[in-house]
């Protein structure tokens, strides 16, 4: 099994994820209105319930995606050159889409290595030790790190061309400005003629969102809950998990979900890590996470804004989720 797990201080200013998370509810929690950033969703056990998502049927994005790379899988692939070609994945979790695209670059005879990037470790070994049994043959490299460090510590050592995958839509988790920094983030990583494929969801009917996001099995709300488990578990949190019921619903001004944990009774929760002890009023939120819906021309216009030229587009049959592929242009 072939990974590397990237120490937060060859990276970061924070001694440790745990450090940065402990800030992070430090700040999100003396804010009056509460919040939480939603990359720390992905504990090993978040990683877990986000897989879990992804097969309740409500949840689509994952499935028209899959559909996407199993009708296009060959027309994806054919657009990378015959230069050995690095297939860099951020936040790759289980995998599922990508090994699509793995079988076709083998059937298409091309000279690779995939590196996919998680912020969990569980994540990075389980989808290792799958890769080695599926494709005996493949040459793969995964990272335990956020994105940017992830990226360039595998950019700066790499050989040949860089093919970035960023897919499931984990870019509408961004504010556009955020994103636009993001994506300019990865244009400076990248070389002139990368591509980068990304994975955009679309707007839509919005029953169809509000479904998605508060699924009939739990699992949405299970995996909003965890982050407060994981409070209680990294930072000795004093949080009675039941005291707290996730909230789902779409912001159609930002034209984004939006998940909040609720606090139903009124509550005073210990953390000992920061030796502080936070009020939660009757029916106070936690803001949890944005996720953004788009519209092609605001696919368009962050590919021209951030310096790429969008090579081809992939939608599934309902029209509900885009995989484009965008070239960077430099010089
Ligand atoms: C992994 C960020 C793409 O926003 O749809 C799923 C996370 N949150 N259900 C998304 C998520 C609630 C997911 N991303």
């Amino acid at each position: 099994m072939d990974y590397t797990v990237l120490e937060n201080t060859e990276t970061h200013s924070y001694d440790s994820l745990k450090e940065e998370f402990s800030l992070a509810v430090l700040l999100g929690f003396s804010n009056d209105r509460k919040w939480l950033p939603s990359k720390f969703f992905y504990d090993d056990e978040g990683s877990r319930l986000f897989a879990k998502i992804t097969d309740v049927e409500e949840y689509y994005p994952t499935k028209c995606e899959q559909e996407i790379f199993e009708t296009n899988g060959s027309k994806i692939v054919s657009l990378i050159g015959d230069a050995k070609t690095n297939i860099i994945e951020l936040g790759a979790g289980d995998g599922r889409k990508t090994k699509i695209l793995l079988s076709e670059m083998f059937k298409q005879k091309k000279d690779f290595e995939y590196q996919p990037i998680d912020i969990s470790t569980d994540a990075i070994v389980g989808l290792s030790s799958a890769l080695e049994k599926e494709f005996p043959n493949l040459k793969h490299h995964g990272v335990v790190a956020q994105y940017i460090p992830g990226l360039n510590w595998l950019t700066q050592k790499n050989e040949g061309r860089n093919f970035i995958l960023f897919l499931g839509s984990n870019i509408g988790n961004f504010h556009t400005p955020d994103a636009i920094v993001f994506l300019r983030t990865l244009w400076n990583s990248m070389n002139d003629g990368d591509l980068l494929m990304i994975g955009f969801d679309l707007k839509k009917e919005i029953d169809v969102l509000l479904h998605a996001y508060n699924d009939s099995q739990g699992v949405t709300s299970a995996f909003n809950l965890n982050i407060l488990t994981r409070i209680n578990n990294q930072l000795g949190g004093h949080f009675e998990i039941s005291n707290f019921r996730h909230f789902g619903t779409y912001n159609p001004h930002l034209g984004s979900m939006e998940s909040y944990l609720i606090s139903m009774t009124d509550q005073t929760v210990r953390i000992d890590a920061l030796e502080k002890d936070f009020h939660f009023a009757p029916f106070e939120p936690i803001h949890l996470e944005f996720s953004y819906k788009y519209l092609n021309r605001e696919i368009k216009s962050l590919a021209d804004e951030t310096g790429f030229e969008i090579v081809s587009s992939f939608k599934d049959s309902k029209n509900y989720f885009v995989d484009s592929i965008w070239r960077a242009k430099k010089n």
